[in-house]
């Protein structure tokens, strides 16, 4: 049976820009920002996905396309008959990992975004000044409890089922499609009215003006991490994906421009939430995590006229971003058992949802009746995060290119990533050479800093 393909180039970027763009973009590089010094940050930021992130997505990509196999069916293929498809299993199973607690983030934007519809999020809420308690007890009140957490990541699971079993041009193409363009949009929308606001200027400098004097090694640590993560690397969902990439797709060309359109949310993300900080008088604190988007966003909302409908696209867009991720994580173990196992996608995609009913409960529990649970001071949801994305995340991403730059003949990676006469090609040599020396060795001080971190 001939191989499965995105149907167009603009389908392809669409669905690759939708597995990158994520919560990752959304939630976690405003806080990092904020966390290591604004400006200085951005900008490291950049020099780490430019001139690390594209060679180690050309390396994933290769892979991919070149065997047109799975995750562990690209290293297998390559080095038949040793043990390299080990770092395949590796990433298939970081992927799943991550799915079982990503799902259950998926699932608290689906409720926010609800409580939004129908009116639920600014009940109650009429004291502006106890505004942040009140948000944030609403927020405990909703992670923390047992049962509709979970009912909303059932939904998210279910959701995901009917999108994977439609196909790969059916159901994640045709869903990208739509999906991405409005993404976008709706962040220009919040970015225009951010930059509304009374002290955006200063919010704009702190973003954009780097401070040198605030850049540390630990800073060009946390920007590695956090640009292989907004990426997608590492996770075996660039080598699933590429291997839907026709022939003539052009690799460095897709790189690109899939890096940039992440850039460019992160960047956009930055510009609606840093004037927002100075605007409104922020913290640091109320940018991490889930306290941006539970409690702080949906308390300027509250304070905006139409402070509904402000919900609603907020809440809209944060669960087409976390969807499309989610989509792409689970497509990993389910291309791994179409190719490995010959299962057909309806097998593959049960075997691979089914399970989360339980396993994504587990980490929704985490915050309710199994909080008792710790290991390492970590309940289980912090726990499997830290591990699939700290440690996991850059081990599968310095083992692949120890992969593609030592044991893979030089000819496999020239030929997929250039066109003859290009400027692929003559860029060739340098990708080749940051594959090989440079990315292993600052993906090994990502892992060391990770492991001193626990
Ligand atoms: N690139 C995604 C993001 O920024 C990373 C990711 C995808 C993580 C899917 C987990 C699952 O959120």
């Amino acid at each position: 049976m001939a191989k499965v393909k995105f149907s167009s180039k603009a389908g392809l970027i669409a669905a690759t820009v939708g597995s990158a763009v994520g919560l990752g973009n959304i939630w976690r590089f405003p806080a990092e920002t904020q966390a290591n010094g604004g400006g200085a940050f951005l900008l490291i930021y950049i020099i780490c996905m430019l001139l690390l992130g594209i060679p180690v997505m050309l390396a994933e990509f290769s892979l991919g396309r070149g065997t047109q196999s799975d995750a562990e069916g690209a290293f297998k293929k390559l080095k038949p008959d040793t043990k390299w498809n080990i770092v395949g299993i590796l990433a298939i199973t970081a992927s799943y990992l991550i799915l079982t607690f990503y799902m259950v983030v998926a699932g608290w934007t689906f409720e926010y975004m609800v409580q939004s519809i129908n009116g639920n999020l600014f009940a109650g809420i009429e004291n502006l000044n106890k505004m942040d308690a009140s948000f944030h007890n609403k927020m405990e009140e909703f992670i923390c409890s047992d049962i509709s957490p979970l009912i909303s990541t059932y939904v998210l699971i279910a959701i995901n089922f009917f999108i994977l079993l439609a196909g790969v041009q059916k159901g994640i193409e045709r869903m990208s499609n739509w999906m991405m363009p409005v993404l976008f949009f709706l962040l220009l929308i919040f970015a225009g009215v951010s930059l509304s606001l009374p002290d955006s200027v200063q919010g704009l400098e702190y973003f954009f003006k780097p401070d040198f004097s605030r850049i540390t090694p630990q800073i060009v640590v946390n920007a590695l991490g956090q640009s292989f993560f907004s990426l997608s690397l590492g996770m075996g969902i660039l080598i699933t994906y590429s291997s839907y990439y026709p022939k003539k797709t052009k690799l460095t060309h897709t790189a690109l421009t899939v890096s940039l359109l992440d850039l460019l949310v992160a960047v956009l993300m930055g510009i609606i939430i840093f004037p927002a900080v100075m605007s409104f008088g922020l913290e640091g604190s109320q940018l991490r995590g889930t306290t941006l988007v539970f409690v702080t966003l949906p308390e300027i909302f509250a304070q905006m006229p139409a402070s509904q409908m402000w919900a609603i696209l907020f809440f809209l867009l944060l669960l087409i971003a976390a969807l499309t991720s989610t989509i792409s994580v689970a497509e990993v173990t389910v291309a791994w058992l179409q190719n490995t196992f010959k299962q057909t996608r309806l097998k593959a995609c049960c075997i691979v949802l089914f399970p989360l009913f339980i396993l994504s409960a587990l980490n929704s529990l985490s915050f309710g009746s199994l909080s008792f649970i710790k290991i390492a001071g970590l309940n289980i949801f912090d726990l499997l995060d830290t591990v699939s994305t700290n440690i996991m995340l850059p081990m599968v991403a310095m083992l692949t290119c120890i992969f593609i730059g030592w044991f893979v003949s030089p000819e496999f990676l020239n030929n997929q990533i250039t066109n003859k006469g290009t400027t692929a090609q003559r860029i060739y040599p340098t990708i080749a050479f940051i594959i090989k020396f440079i990315a292993p060795v600052l993906l090994l001080l990502v892992l060391v800093s990770a492991f001193l971190d626990l």
